[in-house]
């Protein structure tokens, strides 16, 4: 692993470029997650290249962000905390224009191992190195997991930020039991990971000009180790 290019990219974040949004550090947190998914990165590329496979749902919900997506004319998409890239592939496949940023240089390292012809960036959800409204699209498939709730509404800011108006967001999650309960940690074998209410979500997509498009909670299957809902929540950036 490089770790000085791990250390370079997320603190502090790069800068490069105009109209960049404002920075925003995560600290200690940020560095034990990236340092646990390095440890973790191999087991799980081969765990869940395929985990799409037999989740017509989740396939079914990526279409439709797809198409709304290429709707708005702007395919440029970005997956974000997107471990090994296998979902970054399926984003491509789905007639956009993807690419992957995560914190872990090790799970970056699989994913242009995998993906030569995808852009692969290590980074930080909470200072994304791309401009303000550049992306039409921007899935974040369980990488909120692992923020911290204090810091979740500034990588909700980033998010809404680096959307173009109009563009659409994916983020999918485990949520709580109970959706007036803002958030529940949850017992993760890589690192500390939390659950987020849909309503404190959306409610926090609306407050920095996203508003919710549809959500979707996925019952657990009775073989599922956590039997917990997951929830695929859709937005859009409002449009002024
Ligand atoms: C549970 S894995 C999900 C990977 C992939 N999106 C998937 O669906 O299989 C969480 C990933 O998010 C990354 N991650 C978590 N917090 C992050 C942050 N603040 N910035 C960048 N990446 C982050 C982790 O390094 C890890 O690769």
């Amino acid at each position: 692993m490089r770790r000085g290019a791990h250390r370079a990219a997320i603190t502090p974040p790069r800068v490069s470029g105009v109209g960049y949004g404002p920075r925003v550090i995560e600290p200690g947190s940020l560095r034990a997650t990236s340092d646990a998914y390095d440890t973790v990165a191999a087991r799980y590329a081969q765990q869940f290249t395929d985990t799409l496979r037999d989740r017509p749902v989740e396939r079914a919900l990526l279409a439709a962000f797809a198409e709304l997506v290429r709707a708005g004319g702007n395919e440029e998409v970005a997956d974000l905390g997107c471990g090994p890239g296998h979902i970054t592939t399926h984003l491509r496949s789905l007639g956009l224009r993807p690419f992957g940023v995560d914190a872990s240089t090790a799970m970056i390292e699989l994913a242009r191992e995998a993906n030569p012809d995808l852009r692969f960036e290590v980074g930080s959800m909470a200072a994304l190195d791309i401009a303000d409204g550049a992306l039409g699209g921007l899935l974040s498939r369980s990488s909120i997991i692992h923020t911290p709730p204090r810091e979740l509404p500034a990588v909700i800011a980033e998010f809404a930020r680096v959307l173009t108006p109009g563009g659409h967001l994916l983020i999918s999650c485990f949520a709580t039991d109970d959706p007036s309960i803002p958030t529940q940690s949850f017992d993760h074998l890589v690192v500390t990971a939390y659950r987020w209410s849909p309503d404190r979500l959306a409610g926090l997509l609306r407050d920095v000009g996203v508003r919710e498009v549809a959500r979707v909670l996925c019952e657990p299957k009775p073989t599922d180790k956590r039997q917990f809902q997951e929830l695929q929540l859709l937005a859009a950036k409002s449009v002024l």
